[in-house]
């Protein structure tokens, strides 16, 4: 593959994007990775944190189950932002929840409104823009989902998404309330959900990739896994651009489409920095292609026709 001057250019330019009412910058913080067990890892987080808002993220997914045994993401995210900017929107997830002890469980629907309550209490707020139903292992999530239109309704929350969702779950949830954003695990490594991402696509739903940078290492991290084949390419786009893997996948990401928010999680202020500049990464048309073939390869063993790339179609 060569990465001459690309006949076409497909500019990922971050952009904005509208959650209902509400318009957020296309890159915003994932807050996963925040608590860790120190002073010096509370310090990090708290820079991160501050850092990402000084720079312009208006958007933080967070969740209540992301504690250490130390440190707690809301309340990091409290102790480093509030008195909160006004145009910062913070996202939550239900549906999960774990004890004090860190085990984890799954929430009735009449254990959600609970939850909700206790995120907000955490983070020093009286509603929510946007609340995700993060769906764990019920095949329907009607009557979960239910319940948080009813908290839609009250004022406690603006706007609701769904989480780890397939398109039937979609559809479920939409017959109750609408939904503004859909958040599943994507990345080069892990394309079960393009059928949900094309749904949010033609709808004008955000979708909100998770491990869009860690991929199949989940929690883990990255770089934590087993050298992939893919990776000879991303190293090649990432050479092209004198960009770094992690601000290539996360760009290809981006580049899936212009309802496409990235929540990229990080401790480090450096990180932090380089995902925000990975937005302003312009992928070539046949550098799309390339990443397509090497993602398709990887998940699928089979290259597919040039004719039949959504690759090199899909732009943001
Ligand atoms: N809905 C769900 O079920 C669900 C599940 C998981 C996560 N999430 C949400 O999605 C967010 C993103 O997921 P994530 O944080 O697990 O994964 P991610 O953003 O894909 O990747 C984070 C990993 O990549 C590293 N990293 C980040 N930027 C980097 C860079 N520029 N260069 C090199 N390494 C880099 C981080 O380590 P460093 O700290 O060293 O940078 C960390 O190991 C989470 O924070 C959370 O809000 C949702």
């Amino acid at each position: 593959m060569t990465h001459s001057a690309a006949a076409s250019t497909h500019a990922a330019a971050p952009g904005t994007w509208n959650l209902g009412d509400l318009t957020v910058g296309r890159i915003g913080l994932g807050a996963m990775r925040l608590p860790g067990e120190g002073q010096a890892d509370r310090d990090r987080a708290i820079a991160v944190l501050r850092r990402a808002v000084e720079l312009g993220v208006d958007h933080i997914d967070t969740a209540s189950f992301y504690f250490s045994a130390a440190h707690s993401a809301n309340e990091l995210i409290n102790s480093a932002l509030s008195p909160y900017p006004a145009d910062l929107l913070i996202a939550t997830k239900v549906g999960p929840g774990r004890d004090p002890s860190g085990d984890w469980y799954s929430a009735s629907p009449g254990q959600l409104r609970g939850q909700v309550e206790e995120n907000l209490r955490q983070l020093g707020r009286d509603h929510f823009d946007l609340v995700y139903l993060r769906r764990m292992s019920q095949p329907s999530i009607s009557e979960h989902f239910g319940v948080l239109a009813e908290l839609r309704e009250a004022g406690l929350i603006r706007h609701l998404g769904v989480s780890n969702v397939d398109l039937a779950q979609l559809a479920e949830a939409q017959a109750i309330a609408p939904v503004v954003a859909v958040q599943n695990r994507f990345n080069l490594e892990v394309r079960v959900h393009d059928d949900v991402l094309g749904a949010c696509a033609e709808q004008g739903i955000a979708f909100v990739p998770f491990y869009a940078i860690a991929g199949e290492a989940r929690e883990q991290g990255y770089p934590a896994r087993a050298e992939l084949a893919l990776d000879a390419t991303v190293r090649e786009v990432a050479a092209a651009h004198g960009a770094s893997e992690a601000q290539i996948r996360l760009a290809w990401t981006m580049h899936q489409g212009p309802n496409m928010l990235a929540i990229p999680g990080t401790r480090r202020v450096e990180h932090l920095e380089e995902n925000l500049a990975a937005g302003a990464i312009a992928l070539g048309g046949d550098e799309l292609a390339a990443l397509e073939q090497a993602s398709r390869r990887e998940i699928y063993g089979t290259e597919i026709p040039e004719t039949e790339n959504p690759g090199s179609g899909a732009v943001a």
